[in-house]
């Protein structure tokens, strides 16, 4: 009797291994009678090859958890785990299927460590499907979508295409996504994401029990806060509100593309992945909720307050608005109390009328009511008039011609403004006075829009006839010498290719505004591209375009942007580069969210290389190159947030001994441009110097030169420096999101920042000696003179103090002179 025990042990230990062994070569399905080993073998993989179910250990961690991953990706990326906050500690680890179809896990005390509800079916069987859901059904029910219990039901951190996030209405099922506590633990951590129902239901982000970014309601289109979701050839999100439920998901047009939405567990942001095959095999990031501080729950710029994403400062107030506590924001301290109406609303006499602000996202519609019967926009207004509470407006469905109506009975919270071109128009509700004075004071600016923009033509006009004398002479000497159009060595793509890479330069694909056009994303074979499109109309464009080619296609650097070739055909000029996956360092350094991971160590990363690269064109290359456009839009950060200058549009290239260069056309962005270069005209590698220092003192202080703003003494952040410095407090500049740094290193960093920065050119160090100075721990550097303030010479041009609602265009301060000299 005692004997046969072990011997009747050993005999089940075969049988199951050699049933595990049969499962191995590619089945997808498990019976009650084949558990699960931990085991090497034992994996259940999806029909078509996508999905494989089995043991796994995060990385950094000996626990072992029942997880799905995908097949062919090189990285094991989990996208879902049965047991994720019990795990097993050893290889003991069993998953089966009981006869009445609970899945369980367990260990090897028959510990039950997870297991499924028990839908009690006669025969079950539990399967994988391709597209990564595990089911357990009936097993005469194959092919049908009949599903006792599913994984999708049941999210940890991933969502899949097909899988829906949200609500079943009838059940009260909601399905929302928990992030691993860290990359090597799979339990719940303290970030999710999913939907809220109150008022048009929202997608938000929370952190623990508290919502913390707002991601807004579905318009039809793109969740309000999301203009990334707008539907394209490669990717659909939708979002259903019926009566039996309210769900967001999304499908892939393309099955070869790899795509998983996942939160990070250490930002807990919320990451749209596409898995980058061939050499740089990695995930790439498509999409970022939040997009920035705008997305915050916390209201920056309280009620009735605007937020610009990429604008110092941050907040401002609707029109017909004017700050609560104008104090508090001038000095931009607190901007929350937010704004109040210039005159109060006259509902009984029936007065008050709309102001439409387009390009919006959407304020908090979680006290809202969503009206799905009104047609049309005036309906939706009659209805607003109607009840004194209604604060504002808007289309609950942008789609077409647009269908429904989304009414406001509460403050308007949370407002962001998007560039032109995205988001959509949100109807405010303002007193008939104010709407008459808005009207006014429109016409009054578009007066000025239409001067400026006259003198601006004509400017150009005569640059152009200029530019065209001097081409015209230019060729003559060309017919004689043929070489100059020759020397680029650089692969020249069709026309056709380059509209099939870029999904023919779909808004989706758009990255950005250049100063000569925009920069499409797109994918040649196995790589990502940055296609920069000249404007057809610049003619200007067009030998900038020539000049780019022919500086760039030589040089080849770590820290210099790769240009992997052209496009010529007809009027279209392109130029196609290596694609930068973290877009352009201004993008991070300005925005209070993505501030915060850029701690000091990658910032003295960044400075550094910006450095080498500069040296690199200063010195160090066949040709002497002036970049003219050094700024923090033209740094560019790879994956490992690597600098690379990019943008070499306006760059100058010296032969011989020729150091100075002087232009009539001074072309540049305020706040970079060096003061002789503004007032003369005078370029030299001293004001690329100039513009680096500005660079360095941005990116240890996190704020841009111009448009920084803390009250009437200091018109630019270099001014606010040099004052602290000489009063000895200059850390209290540093950029509160820089986390933790070396005194000495930042110290060091600011004074060869305000040397590089002197008025005078001959004072400022050249790239060689700065690299020198980081070099060397024993320099010493100098003591700074004062720094060059270049500032508009209209003073109310920076003055935002006569200015109750300053639209857009007039905090952009970074703008680019035309002079006619
Ligand atoms: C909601 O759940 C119920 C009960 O589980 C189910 O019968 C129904 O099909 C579900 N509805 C949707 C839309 O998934
Ligand atoms: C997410 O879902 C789980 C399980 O349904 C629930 O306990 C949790 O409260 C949800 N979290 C949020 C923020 O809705
Ligand atoms: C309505 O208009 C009348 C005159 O036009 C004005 O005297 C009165 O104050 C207004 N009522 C309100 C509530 O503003
Ligand atoms: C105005 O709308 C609010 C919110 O829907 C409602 O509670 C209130 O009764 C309405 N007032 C009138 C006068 O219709």
């Amino acid at each position: 009797m005692t004997r046969r025990i072990p011997f009747l042990l050993l005999c089940i230990f075969f049988n199951l291994t050699a049933v595990l062994f049969s499962l191995s070569y590619g089945g997808d399905t498990l019976t009650p009678t084949q558990p699960l080993l931990d085991i090497p073998e034992a994996t259940l993989i999806s029909e078509g090859g996508t999905f494989v179910l089995g043991f796994f250990s995060p990385v950094g961690s000996r626990n072992r958890y029942v997880g799905i991953w995908f097949s062919n990706v090189s990285l094991q990326t989990v996208v879902w785990v049965a047991n994720r906050n019990r795990p097993i500690p050893d290889g003991s680890g069993l998953l089966s299927l009981n006869t009445n179809g609970r899945l369980v896990v367990s260990d090897n005390n028959s510990v039950v460590l997870w297991s499924s509800s028990s839908p009690a079916l006669a025969s079950p069987v539990l399967q994988l499907l391709d597209n990564g859901n595990l089911v357990v059904r009936e097993a005469g029910d194959v092919g049908s979508s009949r599903y006792a219990w599913q994984s999708f039901d049941f999210p940890t951190d991933t969502l899949l295409p097909g899988m829906k996030l949200g609500w079943n209405l009838t059940s009260r099922h909601n399905r929302n996504l928990t992030a691993w506590a860290s990359i090597s633990d799979p339990a719940e951590g303290n970030y999710s994401f999913g939907i809220d129902l109150r008022g048009d239901p929202q997608i938000f982000s929370w952190v623990g029990t508290q919502q913390q970014f707002r991601h807004g309601p579905w318009n039809g289109l793109y969740l309000s806060g999301v203009p990334e979701m707008m539907p394209y050839d490669v990717l659909e999100f939708s979002f259903v509100i019926d009566g039996e439920q309210v769900v967001f998901s999304y499908s892939v047009r393309d099955p070869s593309l790899i795509r998983r939405m996942v939160i990070n567990p250490t930002s807990g942001y919320i990451e749209g992945l596409l898995w980058t095959k061939g050499i740089s095999q990695s995930w790439s990031t498509r999409i970022t909720m939040p997009g920035d501080t705008c997305d915050s729950t916390i209201s920056l710029c309280g009620p009735y307050g605007v937020c610009y994403p990429n604008d110092w400062p941050r907040c401002n107030c609707l029109p017909g608005f004017h700050p609560r506590n104008p104090n508090d924001w001038r000095l931009v301290l607190n901007t929350s109390g937010g704004c109040v109406r210039n005159t109060e609303l006259d509902c009984h006499n029936n007065t008050d009328g709309f102001m439409r602000q387009s390009n919006v996202k959407l304020p908090d519609t979680s006290a809202s009511t969503v009206d799905w019967s009104m047609a049309s926009l005036d309906d939706c207004q009659i209805s607003c008039l109607r009840n004194c509470s209604c604060t504002a407006y808007a289309r609950a469905n942008i789609s077409g011609s647009g269908r429904g109506c989304i009414l406001w009975f509460t403050p308007l919270t949370d407002i962001k403004l998007f560039g032109s071109g995205s988001g959509q128009d949100l109807f405010v509700r303002v007193a008939d006075v104010d709407l008459k004075a808005m009207e006014s004071s429109g016409h009054q600016s578009r007066r000025v829009v239409i001067i400026v923009v006259s003198s601006v033509a004509t400017l150009t006009f005569l640059t152009l006839v200029a530019c065209c004398i001097w081409k015209w002479k230019k060729t003559e000497n060309y017919s004689k010498d043929e070489t100059g159009e020759e020397a680029i060595n650089l692969p020249l793509f069709d026309f056709a290719t380059i509209v099939h890479a870029t999904d023919n330069f779909s808004s989706s694909n758009k990255l950005g505004e250049g100063g000569f056009g925009p920069v499409y994303k797109g994918r040649l074979k196995e790589q990502e591209i940055a296609v920069k499109r000249l404007s057809k109309t610049s003619e200007q464009g067009s030998n900038e375009f020539k000049n780019e080619v022919v500086s760039i296609a030589e040089l080849q650097h770590r820290n210099l942007v790769r240009l992997l070739g052209y496009c010529i055909e007809a009027r279209e000029r392109m130029l196609i580069y290596e694609y930068m996956p973290n877009g352009s360092l201004d993008k991070f350094l300005f925005d209070k969210v993505r501030a915060r991971s850029l701690d000091w160590k990658s910032r003295y990363n960044i400075i550094i290389g910006i450095a080498r690269g500069l040296l690199y064109l200063h010195h160090d290359s066949r040709l002497r190159i002036i970049h003219r456009d050094l700024k923090a839009s033209n740094i560019l950060l790879d994956e490992d947030m690597n600098p690379k200058i990019s943008d070499f549009g306006l760059a100058k290239i010296f032969d011989g001994n020729e150091i100075i260069g002087r232009t009539k056309r001074v072309v540049g962005t305020f706040g970079y441009m060096s003061p002789e270069y503004v007032k003369n005209g005078v370029y030299s590698m001293k004001s690329d110097i100039f513009s680096f220092g500005v660079l360095m003192l941005e990116i240890i202080t996190g704020k841009k030169n111009i448009g920084f703003y803390i009250s009437t003494e200091h018109l630019n952040l270099l001014e606010h420096i040099w004052t602290l410095w000489k009063e000895d407090r200059v850390l209290e500049a540093i950029d509160e999101s820089i986390g933790p740094f070396c005194v000495a290193e930042v110290l060091k960093c600011i004074n060869i920042g305000l040397l590089c920065v002197q008025e005078q050119l001959e004072d400022r160090p050249t790239m060689a000696s700065i690299v020198s100075f980081w070099g060397n721990e024993t320099t010493q550097l100098l003591n700074p003179k004062r720094p060059g303030f270049v500032v508009p010479t209209d003073p109310s041009e920076t003055n935002l103090d006569n200015c109750k609602y300053c639209p857009i265009s007039s905090n952009h301060l970074s703008i680019t002179i035309l002079e006619g000299r």
